[in-house]
This record gives C-alpha cells, structure tokens and sequence, in this order.
C-alpha cells in the first residue's frame, strides 16, 4: 500500500496522442477513450496496466479488436502487442454519486472535474502519472449552454462542444466543465502579440462578482512576463468558479477551475483578507502555466517542484502588488501557524516525501510553504541575478519534461557553478532546524557564533547540518545601523562570524526577513528587544521584536502569574503612535501571538500547555491594553478612517486592519457600542464582519447574528462568514454547543468542503474551545469526521490534522484525544485517506 520514491520505475509506453468523448449524464456518463500507445525504449519491460477505479468497462479494443481485460479495483491489465497500438475504452460513471469531489463530479447541477493528483482514473482507464504526457483532444455531447476543457476551443455545434490542447500534459492536468454558466469576459494581448481570451464562468447571479479575479489574472498575466519572461501559450484562458472542492483551486491546463471562495469577490460579501486571498490564489493558479505545466513532476513526490516554486512566486508577486513587508510578516504568521506544528509533530515530512499511502494527505504547509521558503533561501545564496539566470536555464532546458528537484538543483548549479549538495538537505531532512546564536565582544571585534541542530522526527534520527542562510545587521548604541543586511551562511554544526572596527559592543539584529524557516534560540535581555522595536531597520525583525516581546509577556503570566509587561507596552505604543508607519504594519504588531504558538513555545521550552490558563492570559493582557491605551485608541480609529469609495487595495485595507485591532480594545471598554454602530453603518464585509465579531465576542451579538443571516441566506459564501464567525468568536464554553447547533441548521451542507470547513474548521481553530477540558471539543469534531469520511474522504483525513498537538497536554487532554483518534481509526470501511492520517498521528 505504501509508495516509495526510491521505487520509481518509467511507465513502458509513451502515448502519442488521446481522444476522449463525454456523453454527459447525471447517473449515466459514458466516456469513449482512443489512445495511441508506442512502446518506450527507456523503460524496461512491465504488464501492460493502466489505472481506473469505481470505472463500470462497458467495451474495450486494441486495434479494432475487443479485448477482455482483468480489471481489479485498481485498474486493468491486458496483454498488448509489441509495437504501436491503439486502445480504446468505453465506460460508465455516475457524477452525480460522486461526493468525493474527485474526478468528475457535479457541482449545483453542473458538471466539473479535479484530477490532480489522482483522479484522471476516476473518469477513464489510463497510466494516471504525471510523467506520462500527451495532447488531448475532447469531444463533450450534452445539452449544457456551455462546454468547456482544456486548449483551445475547437468544433461546436447542436449538443456538442470539441476542445484540441496542443501542448502536451499528464492526466492529472485534464479538466471538464458542462452547465448552464455565464461569463465575465475579457482579453490580453501577449508581449510577443498573442490575442488571448479570458473568461470567468460563473452560475448565473454570480457575474457581479468577477471584476476583481479579472484584473487579478490581466495583472499575473503582465507580471509573470514583466518577472520571468513568461508568456501565455493558448488562444484562450477560462476560470470556472466551483462552490463544491476539496481545495482553492486547481491549474488545469488553460481551464483553472476554483473553489468559489477563492474568486468570488465583491465589497458587499468579501472582506480585504478575501480579496488579497483571491488575487494571491488567481495568480498562484497562472503561474502554474509554467512551473507546473509546461515543466510538470516527474512522480508525486516532487509535488514541491511546482508547489513551492509556484508559491514563491505568487509570494513574490503580493509583494510586488501590495506591501513586501506586510506579505512577509503575514507568510511568516502562516509558516508558524500551520508548518511549524507540522514540521514539529507527528506529522513531519521532508518537502519532499520519500513515501506516502495516500498523495492528497501530503498537499501540505511543508510541501507548499516550506517549498517556497527553500526557493526565497536559495535566491538569497546565489543572489537576485543568479536566480534569474538559473530560472531560465530551467525553463530552456526542462520545457515540456516531468522533472525532479535534482534537475531543478542542477541549473542552480550549472548556472552558479556552486555546489548545492549541502543544500539539497532541506529537501530530505524533516523537521524545523534549531539555531543557537552567542555572541562575544573583545577588542573592537564582535562574533556571533551559531550552533544548528535538528531534532529527531518521524523516521529520521541524526541529522546532518544544513545551509542556513542567516541574514544580519547590526546597530550602535544609538540606534544607527552599523552594518547593513549581511547574509552569513552557516554551513556547520557550530560556525563563528566576526566583525571588526567597533568602539562599543554592537546591537545584533539576526534572522532579518526571517531569511530561513528555523527557530532561533537566543538568551537575550528584554531591554536589547525593546531596542530593536525602537530602532531595527529591518521591518520584519522590528516585529519580530514586539512579537517574542509579547510572547515573553505573556508566557511570564501563564507560567508565574505576572502581571502585564508595561515596560514593552510602553515600547509598542511609541510604535504605534508613528504615522509614518503604515497602517497594515501597525495592526500586525497590535495583534499578539495566537493561543495555539504560545501552546507549541510551552511545550518546546519543557511545560505542559494548558489551554484555558493560556485563553486567560490572553483575555487579560487585551483588557490590560484596551484601559491602559485609552487615550491612544481615539487616535488611532480617527488615523485609520477611510474616505471614498470602498477599493481593495493594501492602502484602505491597512487602514480597516489597523481599525478593526483597535475596535476590538474598543470593545472591551464600552461593552459593544461602537462595533453596534459600525455594524449598522457598515457598507461592506470588512467593516461589518469586524463589528460582528466583536459583538458576539462582547455577548451582544446574537440579535445581530440573526440580521445578518436574514440579510445574507441567500450567499453561500457569505453564510459560510456567518457559520465559521459564532464558533470563533464565541468564548470557549460556548463554542463547541454552538458548533454543534450550527451542524443540525438547515443550512449545515456536510457535503459541501467550505461550509464544513467554516464550522468544525473553526471550532479546531478555536485553541481552548478544541482542547476543552471535557474533551468535548475533540468529540464533536471527531464524530463529524466519522460521518463525512465515507462521502470525501480528502476533506476528512486533512482535517484530522487538528489533532496532530494531542500528544503536548495534559494526561486528561491526552486520554480523550486518543479515544477520539481510536474512534476515527475504527470506523468500518473507513478510508485509506483518513487511516493514513490517524494512525500517523496517534503513532507518530
Ligand atoms: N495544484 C493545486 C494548487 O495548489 C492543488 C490541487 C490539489 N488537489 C488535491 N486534491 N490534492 O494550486
Ligand atoms: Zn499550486
């Protein structure tokens, strides 16, 4: 059952070309395939045997005769003659039955698909691997107004619709769309001339709602010519909006189909988060053109091939769009939030996995956002010209190839000539490294000396040291800067820098831009920290100061019941109080760690976190803030009031974040009047889901709750704000009944990922809601799990991930946790997606 990268074996044909027929029907969907198979000279010799799962196999022929194959629930074999032939298939699905939204599946009365990674064997017997790649030519007949697959778009006529994609791909990259949809047009013209059509489908209703992903996609379209040389290769682009998937979108070649959330956008009904999200997703997606599709993976295990370099890329690309210091913190906030825990748990994996049961339990944080990290790293080493000569390098030399990470290694090597062996170990190595710094002041040098080690994790003892790439500045006494940015690179265990020609012993400022995904541990004094929120020059690590100050504030309250530090208080209003900062940067050092990384520091420095002691401090330290800053909050609500018209961009929404930190102080001190006010004025989400939360969070909410759901039943996404805010806003006791409520409303669709998602997605995020004490929380989610488990097991087995820090609390956490997990792990028929993930965490 298990997969091995160690394993990997070329498939024994090469396909030359695939003509595949839909006959579309809600139960009965017959698809017709032709295939041309050569035999592969590179590979040795191997049964002929193609995937196919929950397929009826209506006929079957080679060459024109039929054929009888062994089918098992994997797939078929046949035996083939030696050279050239052609296999044709005929067999019958039902979409609509399918509830694991994989493979072709039906959406609200329309017809989509989601292959990646395996599903292409859901609607066809084929070799489902992304290194077996060929041109698709598909005909749909069906009575749906619109047609859509991949390509460019070929005969239509009464029924029927033909699409020819001339660049070659694997199946996973496949994609069908049939219903009754409109369209957002519009069009670009390519830098080398290329008039390409652009279109958002949507359900009719909808199309009010696609201007923004519009301009996202004209904007990614421009930038990743302007960035990367890279232009669009289709006379089309389609983006198709899906309310039922499992993920945010999916990068079929030039028919991107999306998870509605991710490109529905409108001020009414989303918020500034949404819209950055949206546009951050819209680009992610159209990079994929290149790093994804024209160069694809050579086998799962290179998921991080595209993954991490697509997300650097859309990473580089917000940056560009918005503020490069907000998106920075705002990556490194998600890193620790979703990666570290990961990569700290039972759950750890190297970016790239050397096995797996299931590839859809590894669409990971480390695959994705520790994939990007490596990429950020690696640009960093070889510097911004070098990266670009070896990104080139790998789209002359890789284009139209299934790759691994060693090709991807390989430009950078050829085109450096540096060797990256050493570095290849973030790819291999699990587990987030550990960075000691000393430092030693003598004569006029200064030394930093760094120690590195990695933790065991999951199958991998005794690491070997990495290359860290540590960026470095230092600062005088008065808060000049004395060395500007340096990058160090650690290459061994234990490594010293020194810096020569100071009068005083320099302030350090280490790690700037969080330069490498590792935790730094350094014994400093509070007074050195308070400095670098003065002075660091840095902005990242200017907020890396208040954030391990608030961190210390807060573990001193939790651990030896202090009181509030004023002395950094005082520090972070000075900041607060400059309004040559930008709004957006203020809000984030407003906002304090969350309960669930000051549970993972409890837990890595040798406490047992205990999740109500840590909900309390935090309850504590806000309304210490909120009464000590009173003359402050005017001040600031009065600096981030908006004029004009609602606009999306970092500028207005800066302002709503920074407004919205200090609503919630506000709240605390008038019990809920101004964010009663504001959600009566509010012309738009931000403002009137901000207020809402407050609300409800102050326990004067529930009138409120109920306006907004007469006011908005008829927006899915919109009700999905509506079920995910009670259960996060709500104090623990209250949250999981009311998650519970929430799952027998009218309204709760268990079929549909984002409204399960937004509730017991919610009560998981809700940290001492979770981890109650009576272990209530683990049981509703567990129980909702075993119920949604036999309709989709991918959204089930990736939520099961919530569980994945029972083993840090207390024996009482511990026992109901694993109950729980038991529980999951014997549920009759449960699914390989879901047991593989349990039993990774119940015995990782
Ligand atoms: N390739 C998609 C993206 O990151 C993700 C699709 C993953 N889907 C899945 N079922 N595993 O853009
Ligand atoms: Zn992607």
């Amino acid at each position: 059952e298990t997969v091995y990268l160690k394993d990997y074996t070329p498939f024994g044909w090469i396909i030359e070309s695939v003509h595949l027929t839909f006959r579309l029907a809600p139960e009965a969907t017959r698809v017709l395939s032709r295939i041309r198979f050569a035999p592969n000279p590179d590979a040795p010799a191997q049964d002929f045997f193609l995937h196919g799962e929950a397929l009826s196999l209506i006929s079957a022929s080679i060459d024109g005769t039929p054929v009888d194959p062994q089918v098992t629930p994997q797939g078929l074999t046949v035996a083939v003659p030696d050279s050239a032939f052609t296999w044709e298939a005929e067999v019958e699905i039902a979409p609509a039955k399918n509830t694991a939204l994989e493979g072709l599946y039906m959406s609200n009365g329309m017809y989509c698909t989601q292959c990646e990674a395996e599903g292409f064997r859901k609607i066809t017997f084929y070799p489902d691997r992304p290194d077996v790649m060929s041109i698709f030519t598909v005909r749909i007949e069906g009575e749906e107004k619109v047609k859509l697959s991949n390509g460019n778009p070929g005969k239509t006529g009464e029924g029927f619709a033909e699409w020819h994609d001339p660049w070659p791909k694997p199946a996973y990259l496949f994609a069908l769309v049939a219903g009754d949809l409109v369209s957002h047009p519009d069009a670009f013209t390519t830098k080398s001339g290329r008039d390409v059509d652009l279109n958002i489908w949507v359900r009719p209703g909808d199309e009010d709602k696609c201007a923004f992903g519009m301009e996202a996609l004209k904007k990614s379209m421009t930038w990743d010519e302007d960035v990367y040389g890279r232009e669009y290769d289709l006379d089309v682009f389609n983006i198709v909006a899906v309310d039922d998937f499992n993920m945010g979108a999916m990068e079929n070649k030039g028919l991107n189909i999306f998870n509605s959330s991710c490109v529905l956008a409108s001020p009414e009904t989303s918020t500034d988060a949404n819209f950055e999200r949206i546009e951050a997703i819209i680009a992610h997606e159209y990079f994929h053109n290149w790093t994804g599709n024209r160069i694809t993976c050579r086998d799962w295990f290179q998921l991080c091939l595209k993954e991490g370099l697509t997300v650097y890329r859309d990473s580089q690309f917000t940056s560009d769009m918005r503020s490069a210091p907000v998106k920075r913190i705002e990556d490194v906030i998600d890193l620790r939030g979703r990666q570290f825990p990961e990569d700290q748990g039972p759950l750890s994996h190297p970016v790239r996995p050397e096995s797996f049961q299931e590839i859809n339990n590894f669409y990971t944080a480390t695959v994705y956002d520790k994939g990007a990290e490596v990429i950020g790293m690696l640009k960093r080493l070889v510097g911004d010209e070098a990266y670009s000569k070896a990104v080139d390098l790998y789209f002359d030399r890789h284009d139209g190839q299934a790759c691994t990470i060693e090709d991807w290694l390989k430009v950078f090597e050829d085109a450096t000539g540096r060797d990256l062996a050493q570095f290849k170990r973030w790819y291999t190595q699990s587990g987030t490294p550990r960075v000691a710094v000393s430092e030693r002041f003598e004569g006029d040098t200064y030394t930093l000396t760094f120690r590195q080690h990695s933790p065991d994790t999951p199958n991998q003892k005794d690491k070997q040291p990495q290359v860290i790439p540590i960026a470095v500045g230092l600062l005088n006494p008065n808060g000049d800067e004395v060395l500007p940015t340096t990058v160090l690179e650690l290459n061994d265990s234990e490594q010293s820098f020194n810096f020569k020609g100071f009068a005083a012993k320099p302030v350090p400022s280490i790690l700037r831009g969080f330069s490498a995904p590792v935790v730094l541990e350094r014994d400093t004094t509070p007074r050195e920290k308070a400095f670098l929120l003065a002075h660091d020059t840095d902005s990242f690590n200017r907020w890396e100061a208040n954030r391990d100050l608030a961190r210390d504030c807060l573990l001193a309250m939790i651990l030896d019941g202090a009181g509030p530090d004023t002395a950094w208080l005082d520090g972070l209003e000075a900041v607060l109080r400059d309004d040559s900062l930008d709004p957006a940067y203020r809000a984030l050092m407003m906002a304090g760690p969350s309960a669930a990384e000051l549970a993972q520091v409890l837990y890595a420095r040798g406490h047992t976190p205990d999740p109500e002691a840590i909900h309390q401090a935090g309850e504590t330290l806000a309304q210490f803030k909120s009464e000590r800053w009173v003359d402050l909050l005017p001040r600031l609500a009065e600096e981030s009031r908006v004029t004009g018209a609602y606009t999306p961009d970092a500028e207005q929404s800066g302002k709503r974040a920074l407004a919205s930190a200090v609503l919630s102080l506000q709240t605390r001190l008038d019990g809920g009047k101004a964010a009663a006010e504001q959600f009566a004025a509010a012309d738009n989400m931000t403002l009137q889901l901000a207020a809402l939360g407050q609300m409800v969070k102050s326990g004067t909410g529930e009138a409120a709750l109920e306006d907004f759901y007469a006011q908005w039943k008829h927006d899915r996404l919109v009700m999905d704000k509506w079920f995910g805010l009670q259960v996060a806003a709500l104090p623990p006791e209250e949250a999981v009944e009311r998650a519970e409520r929430l799952t027998r409303h009218p309204d709760f669709t268990i079929t549909n990922p984002n409204r399960f998602r937004a509730t017991l997605g919610a009560l998981a995020g809700s940290h001492a809601a979770f981890h109650r004490k009576d272990g209530a929380g683990y049981r509703l989610l567990a129980e909702m799990l075993i119920r949604l488990d036999d309709l989709n097991p991918q959204t089930t087995a990736r939520m099961c991930a919530a569980f994945q820090t029972w083993k840090r609390y207390d024996s009482a956490h511990r026992a109901f946790a694993r109950a729980e997990l038991e529980r999951i792990k014997a549920k009759p028929k449960l699914s390989r997606d879901t047991d593989e993930m349990v039993s990774r965490i119940l015995n990782g």
